[in-house]
């Protein structure tokens, strides 16, 4: 007989059918009845399925009635309306299959509530609980929903390379990839016979490639070695990057808001039961927020004017603001939740504090130049996306390069695509997990990646 997904078990209507399924215990009630309950929840959607297994099942007493939380089984029987209250469907077993005991002693997932913190001890198993299984299902959608909105505006799935020799956020948070042994810096004899390591960004190729195919995305794993340990960093994350040519500012962030949207109605329309769950468990302004977002205009307005803003606000900073500095995620949260109360597309930052692919803005007071660049605040985040306009004028590109101490010549290539029918373009990234995060309404972004790369950990 076919195994069919719990999922697809549960919303069967429920005329009565044969069907297997298969998955993990997550309790057992004995009845005095002579038959057992059995929860088993197989990952397929938040719920778990009844089994109802009778005594006379020839396993009953040596197996059923010993079945702890965990233990793996397939269950073959009749799918029927439930007699009993909170499901409509549950399962007349005509067969309980064990497939692996599980010893409830040892078991680190009991049937209670544990915290987000000894579960991340247990990343392995963590998956087995409501909370862990609903993220991963969200995540999913989310992606599904990130490659639909690009796939279906015409832009064009690039993979850029993990290993690399460019530093495109110019910060120096990289991770060294080498086959020398410890202590030999003599890179010309390592495996690539120059300094290599993993990308901090796809940018810079994804800007290659929109500079001949138009409209590209990137979406792949990127890795920073910053030694911020905070509800938000990872040293190794997912991000999605569009690129455009022929595109400015304006058009980068109509797209980012366009994006953002997009994927927050995905995820009401298709993940219902999980988003439920973590409106009552997690953060009961989930569903709300996410609503309000997905039809809200958002908020534009310049570095200049935002900076404005918080020097008038009447409270206390642990970074007081001021024109020059980066902006924190105090000022960042401060305008999106207190000053706007929806998401806010800050732009036009100093140059001087971005990076050096970032587009000069022209005509500009002496002191106070500004780079075309734009971050997406949102609510309880912060920054979810960075972009920019990129620089498309050569002699302006190299000397913003030199300024920052980085060599044109390492970069060659990158010069090329302004050497060569240059056009203006522009893009973003976005962070998936810090997106997934505003989603889910989970605090830590340790819990929205199945297993967390931070500073002295990496376990599994
Ligand atoms: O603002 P960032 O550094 O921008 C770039 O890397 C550009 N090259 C993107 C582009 O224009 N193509 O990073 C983009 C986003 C941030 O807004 C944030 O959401 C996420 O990536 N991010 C991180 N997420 C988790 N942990 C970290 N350490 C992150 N650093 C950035
Ligand atoms: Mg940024």
């Amino acid at each position: 007989m076919n195994r069919v997904l719990i999922k697809d078990a549960l919303t069967n209507t429920p005329a009565p059918a044969q069907v297997a399924v298969a998955g993990w215990v997550r309790t057992v009630r004995i009845s005095k009845g002579g038959f057992s309950f059995i929860t088993l929840n197989d990952g397929s959607c938040l719920a778990s399925i009844q089994v109802v297994a009778d005594k006379k099942l020839p396993n009953y007493e040596a197996e059923i009635v010993r079945l702890a939380a965990g233990s793996s089984v397939v269950v073959r029987g009749e799918l029927v309306q439930s007699r009993g209250k909170g499901q409509a469907v549950e399962i007349q077993a005509a067969e309980v299959r064990v497939i692996g005991a599980c010893d409830a002693e040892r078991y680190p997932i009991q049937p209670k509530r544990h915290s987000f913190e000894f579960l991340r001890t247990q990343a392995h198993l963590r998956p087995r609980t409501n909370t862990f299984g609903a993220v991963a299902r969200v995540r999913n959608e989310m992606c599904r929903a990130i490659h639909e909105f690009f796939q279906s505006r015409g832009f064009v799935y690039v993979h850029t390379p993990i290993i690399t020799a460019s530093d495109c956020e110019g910060a120096g948070q990289l991770f060294r990839v080498t086959t020398l042994e410890p202590g030999k810096a003599d890179f010309a004899q390592d495996f690539f016979g120059r300094p290599t390591n993993l990308t901090v960004s796809g940018q810079l190729e994804a800007e290659a490639y929109a500079c001949a195919l138009g409209k590209v995305y990137t979406f792949g794993p990127t890795f920073r070695a910053e030694d911020s340990n905070t509800p938000r960093h990872l040293a190794e994350f997912w991000m999605v990057e569009p690129e455009m040519a022929f595109c400015d500012l304006k058009g980068d962030a109509d797209l980012a808001e366009e994006f953002l949207k997009f994927i927050f109605k995905a995820v009401l329309d298709r993940c219902r039961e999980d988003m439920e769950f973590f409106h009552k468990w997690v953060d009961k302004t989930v569903i709300d927020t996410l609503a309000a977002v997905a039809e809200s205009d958002f908020v534009r307005l310049s570095y200049t004017e935002a900076v404005e803003i918080l020097g008038k606000a009447e409270r206390q900073w642990e970074f007081p603001p001021a024109w020059g500095s980066e902006l924190q995620t105090e000022h960042e949260r401060f305008l999106t939740e207190q000053t706007f109360r929806k998401p806010v597309i800050v732009t036009d930052f100093p140059a001087a504090i971005k990076p050096f692919y970032m587009r000069l803005n022209d005509e500009q007071p002496a002191g106070r130049e500004t780079a075309a660049a734009m971050d997406v605040l949102v609510p309880r985040i912060g920054e979810i996306i960075g972009g920019s306009q990129r620089e498309e004028r050569l002699e302006v590109l190299a000397e913003r390069m030199t300024a920052a101490g980085i060599n044109p010549d390492d970069y060659w290539w990158y010069l090329d695509l302004r050497r060569y029918g240059s056009v203006p373009h522009a893009g973003f990234g976005l962070g998936l997990e810090r997106t997934v995060q505003f989603v889910t309404g989970m605090a830590n972004i340790r819990d929205v990646i199945p297993f967390p790369r931070t500073p002295r950990s990496a376990e599994y």
